[in-house]
């Protein structure tokens, strides 16, 4: 059993996460009153190819259609379409339990995959305003425009989003670092800003990039907009402590499911567990 099943399982029965995903499907799909929404035209979508050697180099093994890592990552959206689809969920926070566990990588290689599904368009988010990464996964320099020239109010959504050059994929990147992004996450603009995505294409999927839970308070903020959470840990990295604490912090519904990165004795790369 893996490191991230014992500590979840003891904090099960603690109380602190049951059976969340046998819940789930039974939930209506959430409907919250909030801020209006202004809808963007999203006609300006700046294409930038980003050469398949920049996302090999950076370890998105997704976008090579037989890989060992890109299998793994096609039963993990297999797992999140079955655990989703039939309540309309679409909007997917990826956090973990501390620094460097892979979450971006995850997230980007996720993203990638769930676009090279016949059906599905995708929108990965980089909410990491502590340390942005998307942007430099995709080749592109720390000048590359995203959401805090948005919150800024210098840029407008169509102004900032990006095709990296897969198809039905299209990428938000975090612009850089935002000092006060704790307030950011949890503004009434930012709760808007996910209603418009989330509303304006439902059958699109919204992979939102976020810190580690015990990293600042940004992803326990950031975690009420979204529909689920999946948390990434590293083997041989995440303690038992750490995941426990960061499991304590999550309201219990929100939790989708694990992903064991970088677990070299069971899967090439990540290993997913769902509950
Ligand atoms: N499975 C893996 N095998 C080898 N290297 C990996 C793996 N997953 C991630 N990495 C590398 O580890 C580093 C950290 O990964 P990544 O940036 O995705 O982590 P993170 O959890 O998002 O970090 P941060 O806490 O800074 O947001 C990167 O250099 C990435 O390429
Ligand atoms: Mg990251």
């Amino acid at each position: 059993m893996s490191k991230i099943k014992k500590a979840l399982e003891k904090a099960k029965a603690q109380g602190a996460a049951s059976d969340v995903l046998e819940n789930r499907a039974d939930q209506p799909v959430r409907k919250k009153e909030g801020p209006e929404i202004t809808k963007p035209i999203y006609s300006r979508t700046k294409v930038i190819d980003v050469p398949a050697h920049v996302f090999m180099n950076n370890k998105i093994f997704s976008i090579e259609e037989s890989h060992p890592v890109a299998d793994q990552f096609k039963l993990l959206r297999t797992r999140i379409f079955r655990l989703t689809r039939k309540t309309g969920q679409n909007a997917i926070q990826i956090s973990g339990f501390g620094p460097d566990e892979g979450k971006s990588t995850v997230a980007l290689n996720l993203a990638v995959s769930i676009a090279r599904d016949a059906r599905q368009t995708t929108l990965l988010v980089d909410l990491d305003f502590r340390k942005p990464s998307i942007h430099k996964m995709l080749g592109l320099g720390n000048d590359t425009p995203g959401l805090k020239q948005y919150f800024e109010n210098r840029l407008k959504l169509e102004d900032i989003l990006i095709c990296p050059g897969i198809e039905k994929l299209t990428v938000l990147p975090a612009g850089g670092v935002i000092p006060d992004s704790t307030e950011v996450m949890g503004s009434p603009r930012m709760e808007a800003l996910v209603m418009e995505l989330k509303l304006r294409y439902p059958d699109r999927y919204i992979i939102f990039d976020t810190p580690g839970l015990n990293v600042c308070p940004d992803p326990l903020v950031f975690s009420e907009y979204v529909d689920g959470v999946i948390l990434v840990a590293r083997s041989d990295h995440t303690s038992t402590k750490n995941i426990k604490a960061a499991v304590d912090l999550l309201p219990r519904e929100k939790l989708l499911g694990t992903v064991l990165n970088d677990s070299r004795w069971e899967e090439p790369m990540a290993y997913s567990e769902f509950y």
